[in-house]
């Protein structure tokens, strides 16, 4: 056994690896079609979308249907889990499945386990060719989103990291917008705090640590918001519920460093080299809530929001309302590269074909 992220490589004699990635037709690898949609919801919620036929579930690709746990399970009682969020887009080709900054994500994922403790056969390379692998026995003609997941799957009742089983889960959904795209988003700061990294830490994507993002976007939505901004115990921005932020100062992007309690986003750190690279200033430093409201543009970013305008926060317009010019830029930039147009940025797609 490995501790998550110390660089297992893939051992093609391992029957819990080779097993499951390596025999095709273990499960008949037909090809299925979807025909329903992760469909934007109320505004600012997605509806959940039935799961694509297969998923990886202790070390096989089965039915989904079938990838069930013990109502015992310690991560579903204590949520100790650690999740990823992977997109994959239809190509425009419309048989290619580009799957965004896939090992980035696995490298984060492994991470995260390690913040859990967690043992599991599998390194970086074994994760990303179970994912290729499902896409390819999903075969989906459409935009989906990947949740890979670490969890401690044995039923011991104490709660603690140390010597309860892990496994590792991966499944795989339809999903478009998750927040609507075509108008600015609005949001509010949330009264509740971001959790700091000396009670759960959000560099990792810890499942149990979801609970904060869920009471603000609760709140948010309860108050008539598509979304929540939350603060760091100091008091400064800290990210949304689900994404990361950025605002835009006379010309200058500025973004909350790592270390203000937020998630170490792979979207956030991909539009920091794009901005770069495009001759927009950056800067990652504390940002205190009333630039909020002073800000000349501000964007949320992530894999589930992508790159979402913010038109106002707490009732307050951000510029004039409408999506800036800088935002725009960097929404192109991203998409064109996902959509699998002319870009510089084709070295961070994972192509997947999928076979008619
Ligand atoms: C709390 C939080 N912050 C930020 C992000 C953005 O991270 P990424 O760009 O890696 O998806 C997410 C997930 O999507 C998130 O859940």
């Amino acid at each position: 056994m490995l501790e998550c992220g110390q660089g297992a490589s893939r051992r093609e004699g391992d029957p819990a690896v080779g097993r499951a990635i390596f025999q095709r037709g273990w499960i008949d690898g037909r090809t299925v079609s979807c025909s329903v949609a992760g469909t934007p919801g109320k505004r600012g919620e997605v509806m959940t979308s039935p799961l694509l036929p297969y998923a990886f579930f202790e070390g096989e690709f089965v039915p989904s249907a079938e990838a069930k746990v013990s109502i015992a399970t310690h991560a579903l009682q204590y949520g100790t889990g650690a999740f990823g969020g992977i997109r994959g887009y239809l190509d425009q080709d419309g048989r290619t499945i580009n799957i965004f900054r896939l090992p980035d994500h696995v490298r984060r994922l492994l991470q995260s386990g390690r913040l859990l403790r967690a043992q599991l056969p599998y390194g970086v390379d074994d994760i990303c060719g179970i994912i290729t692998e499902l896409v390819r026995r999903n075969a989906p003609r459409r935009n989906v989103y990947i949740r890979p997941f670490i969890y401690k799957a044995g039923l011991e009742l104490t709660p603690k990291l140390r010597g309860i089983r892990d496994e590792l889960a991966v499944y795989m959904l339809p999903l478009d917008d998750y927040l609507d795209l075509s108008t600015p988003v609005r949001l509010m700061v949330s009264s509740w705090q971001r959790v700091e990294d000396n009670i759960i830490p959000s560099r990792g994507k810890v499942t149990g640590a979801y609970i904060n993002s869920s009471l603000a976007k609760d709140q948010a939505a309860e108050a008539g918001y598509d979304d929540a901004i939350m603060l760091n115990e100091h008091g400064k921005v800290a990210e949304g519920s689900g994404a990361n932020l950025f605002i835009v100062r006379a010309g200058t992007l500025v973004t909350p460093p790592v270390t203000a309690d937020i998630l170490e986003g792979i979207t956030r750190r991909s539009i920091v080299e794009f901005a770069r690279d495009a001759g927009i200033p950056v800067e990652e430093r504390a940002i205190d809530r009333s630039e909020l409201y002073i800000a000349d543009e501000v964007f949320l970013c992530g894999t589930g929001v992508q790159i979402a305008a913010v038109g106002s926060i707490d009732g307050r317009p951000v510029g004039d309302g409408q999506r800036g010019q800088i935002t725009a830029k960097i929404q192109d930039i991203f998409f064109t590269l996902v959509r699998g147009g002319d870009s510089p940025y084709r070295h961070y797609l994972t192509r997947v074909p999928i076979e008619s």
